[in-house]
């Protein structure tokens, strides 16, 4: 569907800002992971840098100790307890104007231009309420009673890892966060509207720092 004049695209990104979630603790890790250099740079600028591919505005949420700190960001606010109040807290500070907001784990150093670029133009260009970046499921997957007995082998048909960057409505995903709800992604709120959710390809490459052994694979796929 061709966009609308009044609609902006990944080429016009004077009404889309972003919002880089980088206030949790990194339990998994054994540290906040997204203040570790990765190839001699913070995780978490990196993952701001990244989305000046298509946001004229950056807010980076923090942890509330750490507020002093830039990274490279427009507007620092202090994060909440789970990662939704984080983004919450993160679109509280988007200005008004903003039409787009793409929503980026800080977590996620290696997400490429085009990504940003590929969420943003299926809201701006084809008229989506939102989109995100996933990737085929190869494994097989099992559904597991407990931590051992298999219950039942999953029809991986149809289903996708989904990653970030995530693009939306900027109105729909105000929406999607007023009553406090809680998700593991944003665009599962914004399901939960019965609004439109597109995928768009993801990156293998766009790996999500989780444990110790991801920030050497990072690293690895840096160099390469
Ligand atoms: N995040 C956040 N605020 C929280 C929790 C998470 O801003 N209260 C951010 C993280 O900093 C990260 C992204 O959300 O960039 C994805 O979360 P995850 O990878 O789970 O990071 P952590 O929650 O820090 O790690 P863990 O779950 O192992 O504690
Ligand atoms: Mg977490």
């Amino acid at each position: 569907m061709p966009s609308r004049p009044d609609e902006p695209t990944a080429d016009d990104t004077s009404n889309v800002w972003a919002v880089v979630v980088a206030a949790g603790s990194g339990a998994r890790y054994g540290s906040p992971k997204q203040f570790e250099l990765l190839g001699g740079t913070p995780v978490v600028d990196r993952s701001v840098s990244a989305c000046r591919a298509v946001a004229a505005g950056v807010v980076l949420v923090l942890p509330a100790d750490r507020l002093a700190e830039r990274h490279g960001a427009d507007v620092v606010v202090a994060g909440g307890p789970t990662r939704s109040a984080s983004v919450r807290a993160g679109l509280a500070a988007v200005p008004e104007v903003a039409e787009i907001v793409v929503v980026h784990d800080a977590a996620r150093p290696l997400a490429g231009p085009e990504l940003f670029r590929a969420v943003v133009d299926a809201v701006a260009g084809d008229g989506a309420d939102a989109a995100v970046c996933a990737l085929t499921v190869s494994d097989t997957l099992k559904r597991v009673d407990g931590d051992e007995r298999v219950v039942e082998t999953v029809d991986r048909h149809g289903l996708v890892a989904v990653q970030t960057p995530q693009g939306f409505r900027a109105s729909v995903l105000r929406q999607a966060h007023l009553n406090g709800d809680e998700a593991t992604d944003d665009a599962g709120l914004v399901e939960a509207l019965g609004a439109t959710v597109v995928v768009v390809p993801g990156d293998p490459r766009n790996v999500k720092l989780t444990t110790p052994a991801d920030l050497g694979y990072a690293e690895h796929l840096l160099g390469g």
